[in-house]
């Protein structure tokens, strides 16, 4: 990123500059890209900007080969085929996992959206621990055949949350968590104590955490290092009660593991708002059980302007030479 920069001059032009071309080239690669167009566009007058076509690969290749950024999720296998004047990748989500997958080369910049969807993934966790304590599925069931039958909700307050993920989005869980009076453990990489935390636990001690959980929610990055994370010998430690949550990666749980789980009741039950193979397919048994909540990967809004205003930012960061926000350290894989 820097070797762009240090080419700019004239703080009006440097960005067009920086790419030794009139107009920088911005290739927006998604099915549904007007409203990042529109948006962009407005904002950012001096960028050429495109659309990927999704059902014209190689109409799609002729344009990466000339785009200086993409705005990106995922990038399709054989997208990237030649892409010389490539040099920097924004994400769509706060994961990219999906983008390092496409193996991008070394010296393209990769940033991801910092500190916008916490607030919505926090209440989407706060909501569904309501559901599960509220039983808003008996609830649901009863006015279906106008049974008038009262019955206890059990309190949230005074429960135990793990929070596994202490980056933006997990700590914005923990402070609303804590707020409605739920005990709030973390686990994160460091273990590092936090304000909004009981107590931490570094991630290789996250076996002594899991028997604390009434909610276990995963808020947490794919990488090599947490795939698979939760398998049948770490469910097998939370309580018999427990609801776990995953607005993260679906292959941070051996699914089939958790599936297991599940069927024999061993924990309370799951929302899942994230699967190995999305969409789920219509077959899956997780569909059809009822101590499963299926959320089509909703926790983090799909929010256009959210995401184009980052790119924004980060585009005006770049023209004046600042550090951009969200920069993904490869090696760590976030
Ligand atoms: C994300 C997501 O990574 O929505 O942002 O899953």
């Amino acid at each position: 990123m820097q070797k762009i920069l240090k080419r700019g001059h004239s703080p009006c032009h440097r960005g067009a500059r920086a790419y030794n071309r009139p107009m920088p080239r911005l290739v927006i690669v998604t099915p549904d890209a007007e409203g990042f167009r529109a948006y962009i566009s407005r904002q950012l007058p001096q960028l050429e900007l495109a659309i990927a076509p999704s059902d014209d690969l190689r109409a799609a290749q002729a344009l990466v080969r000339e785009a200086d950024m993409l705005l990106a999720w995922q990038l399709p296998p054989d997208l990237l085929t030649e892409a010389p004047r490539l040099r920097w990748v924004q994400s769509f989500g706060a994961g990219v996992d999906h983008l390092l997958a496409a193996n991008l080369p070394a010296g393209v910049t990769i940033t991801r959206i910092v500190d916008a969807f916490g607030p919505a993934m926090a209440e989407y966790v706060l909501g569904y621990c309501c559901a599960t304590t509220l039983n808003i599925r008996r609830i649901l069931e009863q006015q279906r055949r106008a049974e008038w039958k009262p019955f206890n909700a059990s309190l949230l307050r005074g429960k135990t949350a793990v929070v596994v993920g202490l980056g933006s989005i997990g700590r914005d869980v923990c402070r609303l968590l804590d707020a409605a009076g739920l005990r709030v453990l973390g686990v994160s990489r460091s273990g590092r104590p936090l304000p909004e935390v009981k107590l931490t636990f570094r991630v290789d001690e996250l076996e002594r955490a899991l028997p604390e959980a009434d909610f276990l929610v995963l808020a947490l990055p794919l990488t090599p290092a947490t795939r698979s994370l939760l398998g049948a010998r770490q469910l097998e430690l939370l309580p018999p009660d427990a609801w776990l949550i995953n607005i993260a990666r679906g292959a941070i749980v051996i699914e089939s593991d958790l599936l297991a789980a599940l069927r024999r009741g061993a924990i309370g039950g799951a929302v899942l708002d994230v699967f190995e193979q999305e969409p789920l397919p219509p077959e899956h048994p997780f569909w059809r059980m009822d101590n499963v909540i299926v959320t089509p990967h909703v926790a983090g809004p799909d929010d256009t302007e959210l995401i184009a205003r980052q790119f924004v930012e980060n585009y005006r960061r770049l023209e004046s030479g600042q550090p951009l926000l969200g920069v993904v350290d490869r090696a760590r894989g976030y």
